[in-house]
């Protein structure tokens, strides 16, 4: 039996792979990645790996989590060193702590190679600083999956009325639904937000607004996007040092 390694590959800007990610990649006899791991990170990988695609965007596996669940699992029966590449960080908004589960349970090793998360490294990328001195104290990574509507929703909305950072991942298509339910608990309409999409790759977007108008503003915004809601969000006129110098 192999060993699996949940290892996250890091944003988009391939040389944000960490170092340990990087020597597993290179060691792997089969690399089993989503859509959101940068496909070049796959040349490091040494001849005759084999790479299994169980795609994955917004959320939404194209592939559903039981499946790819049991792909890793007969993958490490079969393989001595299994790679499990997944977006940003396999435990934010990974499923890496159930695919973990799943191979323990099952007497499997594994270990977790922390990757660098969208949540702090896209707005980064974006001149925007999560937590800033007299700003901001504190940041919260959000799901944006979940319907503010929802009935009973786990999501505590009525502790965002202070202004530390709240970064929505996940949320582009609820960004109507969110945008209104943070002015109706009480945020300006002119509160500051932005949408960031391809955070960190060349193709990096950032789109500045308010809660009022940012909809109209991000009609056309291509995924993966994330959400940045936040006095932070201002600095990005001062901090702004990415686009224009990739
Ligand atoms: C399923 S979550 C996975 C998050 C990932 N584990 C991480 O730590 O970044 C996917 C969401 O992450 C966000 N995301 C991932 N990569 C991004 C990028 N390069 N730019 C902006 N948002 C990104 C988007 O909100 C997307 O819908």
């Amino acid at each position: 039996m192999g060993k699996v390694h949940l290892t996250g590959a890091g944003p988009g800007d391939i040389e944000l792979l960490t170092i340990k990610a990087l020597r597993v990649i290179k060691e792997a006899d089969v690399i089993i990645y989503d859509r959101l791991a940068n496909p070049d990170i796959l040349q490091e990988a040494k001849n005759g790996c084999e790479f299994v695609y169980v795609g994955k965007e917004d959320g939404r596996h194209i592939v559903p989590q039981d499946d790819i669940n049991e792909v890793i699992y007969q993958n490490a029966l079969k393989h001595e060193n299994v790679v499990r590449l997944k977006g940003g960080d396999p435990f934010v908004f990974g499923r890496g702590g159930e695919e973990a589960l799943y191979l323990r349970d099952r007497g499997i090793s594994f270990d977790v190679i922390p990757g660098i998360t969208s949540a702090i490294s896209a707005p980064a990328y974006a001149g925007i600083p999560v937590t800033h001195r007299g700003v901001s104290v504190s940041f919260r990574v959000v799901t944006g999956h979940e319907s503010p509507n929802k009935k009973e929703s786990q999501i505590p909305w009525e502790t965002f009325k202070t202004d530390d950072t709240i970064v929505f991942l996940m949320g582009l298509h609820n960004l109507p639904k969110i945008s209104k339910k943070l002015m109706e608990i009480g945020k300006p309409k002119n509160y500051p937000c932005a949408v960031i999409s391809k955070g960190t790759t060349k193709e990096q977007s950032v789109v500045v607004g308010t809660l009022e108008d940012i909809v109209a503003k991000t009609k056309d915004v291509p995924t993966p996007a994330l959400i940045v809601v936040g006095r932070v969000v201002e600095l990005r006129e001062q901090l702004q040092w990415f686009e224009g110098n990739e």
